[in-house]
């Protein structure tokens, strides 16, 4: 933090997140991975499925919403570390179409804990050049948070230096159904279906798909997250719960990450004259 000082006794802070520079220790275990890093190859878009919160309470015999708590701080640490390495987006599943399903008092404590996070890290958003974009049904998101939430994504639309996507109410097939709805209420012919039409009637239209998609806590499955979007990202799944997930961890995913060939259903370099 950036404290500056612009009136006798009127103090401005600046939560400025700048570059990796004096955010990483020097000799540590961190230092160590971000020079492995190859920052002319970094992945445009992450995206994250932060699970393992319930788990990480049950092990330390808390509550669950303590777990959600303690989740709430691997965000502004990854959405800090991610804006600092230059990732230009990164996408959060922060709460399921199916995720109504859990008990009430659960439910209130997730959208809660979301509207204390923009309240207090709407300026972080402002003062770090940082653009909110919220994907789901947003009709089915309780008023006052929907009302933040819009107003955040306003003020903060032109913002450039990365895109922070929120999956919120969000549910891979029923955005592809409602981009299917839209395509028949434009009474396309056929013939002018195409992937990258059919791609702008999605909540994601005009971001790139995910390079790479990150789920904690070790469940190999992909929950009905970005199921169009996904076609070729690669997977990167960690033991570590959401909780525990720090900076460290993301440097270790883009590090596997930049070690894997990408094909895209091609047969890669130097493999067609063999
Ligand atoms: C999955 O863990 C996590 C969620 C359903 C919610 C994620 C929410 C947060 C990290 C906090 C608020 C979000 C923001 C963006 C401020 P789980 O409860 O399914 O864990 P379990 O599988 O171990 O029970």
């Amino acid at each position: 933090m950036q404290v500056l000082t612009i009136w006798p006794g009127l103090l401005i802070m600046f939560f400025m997140f700048d570059t990796l520079e004096g955010y990483i220790k020097p000799g540590s275990p961190e230092e160590k991975l971000v020079q492995q890093i190859d920052f002319s190859r970094l992945p445009v878009h992450v995206a994250i499925i932060m699970d393992g919160n319930g788990r990480w309470a049950h092990q330390r015999n808390l509550s669950r919403t303590e777990g959600h708590k303690a989740g709430t701080e691997s965000v502004k640490e990854v959405v800090e570390a991610s804006a600092r390495l230059g990732i230009k987006y990164l996408t959060l599943y922060a709460f399921s179409r199916e995720n109504w399903k859990r008990p009430k008092e659960e439910v209130n404590t997730l959208w809660k804990l979301l509207y204390d996070y923009l309240m207090e890290q709407k300026q972080v958003l402002l003062q770090n050049d940082l653009k909110l974009k919220v994907i789901g049904d947003k009709k089915g998101i309780p008023y006052p948070v929907r009302r933040e939430l819009n107003s955040v994504e306003r003020q903060t639309r032109n913002n450039q230096r990365m895109t922070l996507i929120l999956a919120l109410n969000y549910g891979g097939r029923q955005e592809i159904l409602e981009a299917i709805k839209k395509v028949l209420k434009r009474k396309s012919k056929p013939d002018e279906v195409n992937e990258q039409m059919f791609s702008r009637y999605l909540d994601t239209a005009g971001i790139p798909d995910p390079d790479l998609m990150v789920r904690t806590s070790g469940e190999m499955r992909l929950s009905n997250f970005l199921l169009w979007q996904i076609a070729y990202t690669e997977l990167y799944i960690t033991p570590i719960l959401w909780p525990d997930f720090r900076r460290i961890h993301l440097f270790e995913a883009i590090i596997e990450y930049q070690k894997r060939e990408r094909r895209f259903g091609g047969l890669g370099e130097g493999k067609n004259d063999r």
